[in-house]
């Protein structure tokens, strides 16, 4: 028996084995639940349709294309689920996008354009996640996104993402503050430096993903299922008290001066 038997819901942002998304639906599957798994693009949909039979359960997960900026797109996903499950519990949004260009140099360099970009679909598809989920989350829920330490320190290149970032933050808590008298929780995982394909596009990642590792508390690095086992947690009734919160999946990174 596992902590989130019966719940169904959606992640947002498997793009392939690496992905902190795709330790989410490790976790979330083992623990019982049946998850729908978007994609974007071709590439994306043949990594997506590999991995999803591995899961546990996983002959029952929905697959559907869904780029988060597309209206169009996000009803027709509202449409399968609506059919296929009928009432969602969870939500799990990984969906970020800087151009290259704005995750290296100098902040103040930042195009008006880029940082539109960015805040369009690392923050605001965070709301547009929330509210095609309401009507379909007849029975309270648990929506969850994923952030950065740089949301709140300098860090070297994250540079517009940082600023993204905040803005996800604060997101959660409105977010939460208005969802939660339906019984709807809404919470971060702000996750410690993992290599993911995202993570190689900022420029000296490497370098920092092995400062981390030798400066952390419990000197190592995150791993997705690190972030996936307290994404599980997040989800289900087990932490039915906890909303509008920031959790630290970094092995103590954030605590260093
Ligand atoms: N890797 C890290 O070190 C780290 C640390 C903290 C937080 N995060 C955050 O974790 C989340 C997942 O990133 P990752 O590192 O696993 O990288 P990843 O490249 O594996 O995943 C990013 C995902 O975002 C999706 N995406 C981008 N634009 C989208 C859109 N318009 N609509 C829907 N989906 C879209 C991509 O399809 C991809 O699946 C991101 O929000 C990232 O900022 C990553």
């Amino acid at each position: 028996m596992g902590i989130l038997d019966g719940k169904q819901g959606i992640i947002y942002g498997v793009r392939n084995e690496k992905s902190l998304c795709w330790g989410c639906a490790q976790s979330l599957a083992r623990e019982g639940a049946r998850l729908a798994l978007t994609f974007l693009g071709e590439r994306e949909e043949k990594d997506v349709r590999k991995l999803a039979p591995t899961l546990p359960g996983g002959d029952r997960t929905v697959i559907q294309g869904c780029d988060l900026t597309s209206e169009e797109q996000v009803a027709a996903l509202m449409e399968t689920l609506t059919k296929e499950f009928g009432r969602i519990d969870f939500v799990i949004h990984g969906a970020a996008f800087a151009n290259r260009d704005d995750l290296s140099g100098r902040f103040v360099d930042t195009s008006r354009a880029g940082f539109a970009q960015a805040l369009d679909v690392s923050a605001y598809t965070l709301t547009v996640a929330a509210k095609a989920a309401e009507p379909l989350m007849t029975e309270g829920g648990s929506i969850l996104t994923l952030t950065y330490l740089g949301a709140e320190r300098v860090v070297p290149n994250y540079n517009i993402m940082g600023v993204a970032k905040a803005a996800l933050e604060a997101s959660v808590r409105y977010l939460a503050s208005d969802l939660g008298p339906q019984g709807v929780r809404v919470n971060a995982i702000s996750a410690g430096p993992t290599m993911t394909l995202s993570a190689r596009g900022i420029t000296g990642f490497s370098e920092m993903h092995r400062e981390s590792r030798e400066r952390a508390p419990l000197r190592k690095n995150t791993t997705i299922g690190e972030v996936g086992d307290t994404a599980a947690f997040l989800i289900s009734d087990w932490s039915r008290g906890i909303t509008g919160e920031v959790l630290y999946v970094d092995n103590g990174l954030h605590i260093l001066g």
